[in-house]
C-alpha cells in the first residue's frame, strides 16, 4: 500500500471514532435529560442541572424524589458540591434556601454537639472551636500572658498575640474617650466546665468546645456594664466598626443564633488576626460559615 494510501486510512478511522464518541455523548446527555424529565424537572432546570453539576451528582438526584429547590440550591452562592444530598434533604425541613446552605455547611443540620471532630490546632489563630470541633482535655495554648489590670477585671491571661492587639486596641478606643474592659479570657478545659456548670447550652460551651480554652477569645465589656446591655454602649458601637482592623471578630452575633449554636452575645470577641477578620466581616458570614465555605472548601482563608 502506498503511503498516501495509508495516511488516508488512518484519517478515516480518526474521523470515524471523533464521530462516534460525538453521538455516543450526545446520546447519553439526551438520555440525562430525559431521565431528568421523568422525575418531573422542566428544561429551564434541566439545562441548569446539566450545565452545573457533575455526572455523579446527576446520578444521585436521579436516585431522589423532584425536588422543587434543587435549582435555588446549586445557584446558591456557598453551594458545597460535596453536601448537596444534605442540602435536599434540609430543605424538606426549611423553605428558606440560604439558611438550608448556611446550616448544612456549618454541620447544623445535625444535633449540636453530634458528628463532632477535633479541631486542627495547626491552623493557630485560624482554628475553628465550636460545637461540632472540639479541644482536647489537655490542649494547653502556649504563650499565655497576664493582662494588665489597666485593661481588665482583676485575673486574666491570653495568648501574647492577642494581648498585643487587644491593647492596640484599647489605647485607640480610649484616644475616643472609650474604655474597654476585659470581662473573661484564656480558661482551661477545667474552668470551662465550672463556667458550664453555672449557666447552660445557649451560652457556655460544654468543655472542650469553646473558644476561650484556645486562648483567642476575649470578652469584652465596658465599666458596670454585663450581659447584652453591653450592645447599647458606645464602646460596642466602636468595636463594630472597628474591632477587625485589631484582627477581631464578633463571634457570636444576633440572628445567627442557628448558626452559631449560642444566643447573641455582644461581648464575645475572636482573635483571627487583621486580613482575616477584614474578610470575614466584609462576607457579612459568621465564622462557622467562613470557615466551612472558604478555609475548608475554598482552602483559601
Ligand atoms: N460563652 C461562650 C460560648 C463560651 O462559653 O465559650
Ligand atoms: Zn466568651
Amino acid at each position: 500500500m502506498k503511503k498516501e494510501e495509508i495516511k488516508k486510512i488512518i484519517i478515516i478511522v480518526i474521523a470515524v471514532i471523533i464521530l462516534v464518541s460525538i453521538i455516543l455523548l450526545v446520546k447519553g446527555c439526551d438520555s440525562t435529560k430525559s431521565d431528568l424529565k421523568k422525575k418531573g424537572y422542566s428544561k429551564d432546570e434541566i439545562n441548569t442541572i446539566v450545565e452545573k453539576l457533575s455526572e455523579s451528582d446527576i446520578n444521585k438526584i436521579l436516585n431522589m424524589d423532584y425536588n422543587k429547590n434543587l435549582v435555588s440550591i446549586i445557584n446558591e452562592q456557598y453551594y458545597i458540591p460535596d453536601n448537596l444530598e444534605r442540602y435536599l434533604t434540609y430543605s424538606n425541613k426549611n423553605e428558606n434556601i440560604k439558611d438550608v446552605i448556611s446550616i448544612v455547611n456549618v454541620g447544623a443540620d445535625s444535633d449540636w454537639y453530634t458528628n463532632t471532630k477535633e479541631a486542627n490546632v495547626d491552623e493557630g489563630i485560624k482554628m475553628l472551636v465550636n460545637k461540632f470541633h472540639y479541644l482536647k482535655d489537655d490542649y494547653l495554648p502556649d504563650d499565655i500572658v497576664p493582662i494588665s489590670n489597666w485593661y481588665a477585671y482583676d485575673g486574666h491571661s491570653i495568648k501574647k498575640e492577642v494581648y498585643d492587639k487587644y491593647v492596640s486596641m484599647w489605647k485607640a478606643a480610649n484616644e475616643q474617650g472609650l474604655r474597654l474592659l476585659v470581662n473573661s479570657s484564656y480558661r482551661t478545659f477545667e474552668d470551662q466546665q465550672k463556667e458550664y456548670d453555672m449557666s447552660n447550652d445557649d451560652y457556655a460551651s460544654r468543655p472542650g468546645f469553646s473558644e476561650h480554652q484556645t486562648g483567642l477569645a476575649l470578652d469584652i465589656v465596658t465599666d458596670d456594664i454585663i450581659g447584652n446591655e453591653f450592645e447599647n454602649t458606645d464602646e460596642f458601637k466602636w468595636l463594630q466598626e472597628n474591632a477587625h482592623l485589631y484582627g477581631f471578630i464578633l463571634r457570636y452575633p444576633k440572628g445567627k443564633e442557628h448558626i452559631t449554636g449560642y444566643n447573641y452575645e455582644s461581648w464575645h470577641y475572636r482573635y483571627v488576626g487583621k486580613e482575616l477578620a477584614t474578610k470575614v466581616k466584609e462576607s457579612g458570614l459568621t465564622y462557622d460559615e467562613y470557615y466551612a465555605y472558604y478555609c475548608e472548601y475554598k482552602k483559601a482563608c
